[in-house]
């Protein structure tokens, strides 16, 4: 699969199969992590995976309910050193290298900033200096996923000035 391909097909999966990963996907999944760019090579990233259903199951309301987080494969939180200024940035670039790599593998994933960070941490053992930045859901798709809309290129891309019509488009 193409990179653009990859990026065309992503969308937030909110549904998943009882599905496992094998080693081999897992592998390359954490490659797209540890490959991200960061500011000054930093690498302000930690990645909790959480497969345990247990785990899981408590994760739910410390996620706004959100029922999925149960049923994904891999529930993920993006944790980071908040002293350092880029560190949501930094976060950001790995888990959208995640996304696509995982879309090449016909995984789906949701990223999640619908939570409580404190109940996050409490469940998952992440010291107290640490932030959870956003999390993201990991797993086969199940049923059927509708994009949704985007805004046109004439509202977000511009040429020279702010505002200013980019003619090719
Ligand atoms: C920072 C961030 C937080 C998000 N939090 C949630 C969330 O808690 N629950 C959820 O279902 N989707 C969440 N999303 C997914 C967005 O709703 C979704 O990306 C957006 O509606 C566009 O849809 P698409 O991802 O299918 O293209 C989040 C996305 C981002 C980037």
């Amino acid at each position: 699969m193409q990179v653009h391909e990859a990026i065309q097909k992503r969308l937030s999966i909110r549904r998943y199969a009882d599905a496992s990963i094998p080693a081999e996907h897992l592998d390359m999944l954490f490659k797209a992590l540890q490959l991200a760019a960061s500011a000054n090579n930093y690498q302000n990233w930690e990645f909790v995976f959480v497969k345990e259903p247990e785990l899981k199951q408590r994760l739910v309301p410390a996620c706004s309910h959100q029922r999925f987080v149960r049923e994904c494969a891999y529930f993920i939180a993006g944790v980071a050193d908040p002293t350092l200024k880029w560190h949501m940035v930094d976060i950001t670039i790995a888990l959208t290298q995640f996304a696509l790599q995982a879309v090449e593998f016909g995984y789906g994933t949701c990223w999640i900033g619908a939570f409580d960070e404190a109940h996050v941490k409490r469940i998952l053992n992440i010291p107290t200096d640490k932030k959870v930045v956003i999390c993201m859901t990991l797993g086969l798709p199940a049923g059927k996923h509708i994009p949704r809309g985007r805004k046109g290129l004439e509202e977000m891309i511009y040429l020279n000035q702010f505002g200013r019509r980019f003619e090719a488009i």
